[in-house]
């Protein structure tokens, strides 16, 4: 028998929704569609092995894989689409895949007749303790990732875990760098819990920082924990690092920096080891070949960095932002890690 399902509350005030965790949650849409609802439009990529099923009247919309098909072409695609089955404001969009589903289903969602309902059905880890949760939509330019997008929170998110058993082992790996973060945002001994209720406390986590903050004015920076020098190791090797390796290393490059500016001490360094490295399994070196001068700089250019070098520093108050950061101790940090 499956463990029972969990249900964590997004408390986004006005806009409460419930994320639906564990073995065969995909069972419970039905639940989080809104009762207004007589068509689904479904947003899906082939390979992803999760179906819907409904008794309401859908169409399947398949957008391509990789990043370079997340753009404002495939939106307006699936708008067209949307109006050619007769979508209206009463019905829902259901966007079933990864990150990349969810965020342009949220998107094509947000704009089309200015805002129709969305529900997240998660299917890789990343998406489920990230990217569906919170409401963050959106694109890419030609100039940038995510550079056209819209806070559009869904009706509701399903993670069912039964999705990860055929997920590629990178994939699985890009998950447990976002879920490592999580682990020091908190006092909580994530692991202590088994996979549902640890991708269920993940959530509730997101849900709480995103709940005080929806449109990122400060204290939803925190969810950068690591993000600021995993940025910087995307562009400097050319993507050859995904997205949560990369913020694997840069939770570890964060604790030594805040070793380095006497917020924390190397038993809480080693923490962090313990958890990425040990307990993950994560790669924790930085390439070889790279340069600590060329990645100041690319820190310096992050486009969350509002005060000369800004970044999110664990200390005796928990992670917080952290601006006005001198070279020296980067450096420093960076000196430990090549
Ligand atoms: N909105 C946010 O707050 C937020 C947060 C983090 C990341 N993101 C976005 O999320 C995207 C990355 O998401 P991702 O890491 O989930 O990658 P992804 O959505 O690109 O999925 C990775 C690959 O796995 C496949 N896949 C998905 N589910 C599968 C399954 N169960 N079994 C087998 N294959 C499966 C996909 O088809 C794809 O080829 C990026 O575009 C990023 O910008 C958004």
């Amino acid at each position: 028998m499956n463990a029972p399902l969990r249900r964590v509350t997004v408390p986004i005030e006005g806009r409460a929704y419930e994320v639906v965790v564990g073995l065969g949650a995909v069972a419970e849409l039905p639940s989080l569609l809104p009762p207004t609802a007589k068509r689904i439009a479904v947003v899906s990529q082939e390979g992803v092995p999760v179906q819907i099923e409904t008794t309401l009247p859908h169409e399947v919309f398949c957008i391509g894989q990789g990043e370079q098909h997340k753009t404002l072409a495939t939106v307006g695609d699936l708008c067209r689409g949307f109006a050619r089955m007769g979508l209206t404001r009463n019905d829902v969009v259901v966007g079933v895949g990864g990150g990349m589903v969810t965020d342009v289903a949220g998107f094509a969602a947000a704009s089309y007749h200015r805002g129709v309902p969305v529900v997240h059905v998660s299917t890789t880890l990343l998406g489920m303790i990230d990217a569906a949760i919170g409401g963050k939509t959106g694109v890419n330019l030609p100039e940038g990732k995510n550079l056209v997008g819209a806070f559009w929170q869904p009706s509701g998110v399903i993670c069912d875990l039964d999705a990860l058993t055929t997920l590629p082992e990178r994939e699985v790996r890009c998950g447990y760098g976002e879920m490592a973060k999580y682990h020091f945002l908190t006092g909580d001994d994530l692991l202590a819990l088994d996979l549902t209720d640890r991708v269920a406390r993940c959530v509730e986590i997101k849900a709480e920082v995103v709940a005080s903050d929806e449109r990122e004015g400060g204290r939803r920076a925190i969810l950068n924990y690591g993000h600021t020098l995993a940025h910087a190791l995307e562009i400097a090797t050319e993507h050859r690092l995904a997205h949560g390796e990369a913020v694997a290393i840069g939770l570890i490059f964060a604790a030594h920096l805040a070793n380095e500016l006497g917020r924390i001490d190397i038993a809480r360094v080693d923490e962090h080891f313990e958890v990425v490295g040990v307990a993950y399994g994560l790669a924790t070196d930085i390439p070889r070949g790279l340069d600590a001068d060329r990645l100041l700089d690319l820190m310096r250019k992050d486009k969350k960095a509002l005060d000369g070098l800004t970044f999110v520093l664990d200390g005796p108050a928990g992670v917080e932002v952290v601006p006005g950061v001198a070279d020296e101790p980067v450096l420093a940090a960076l000196a430990r890690m090549l």
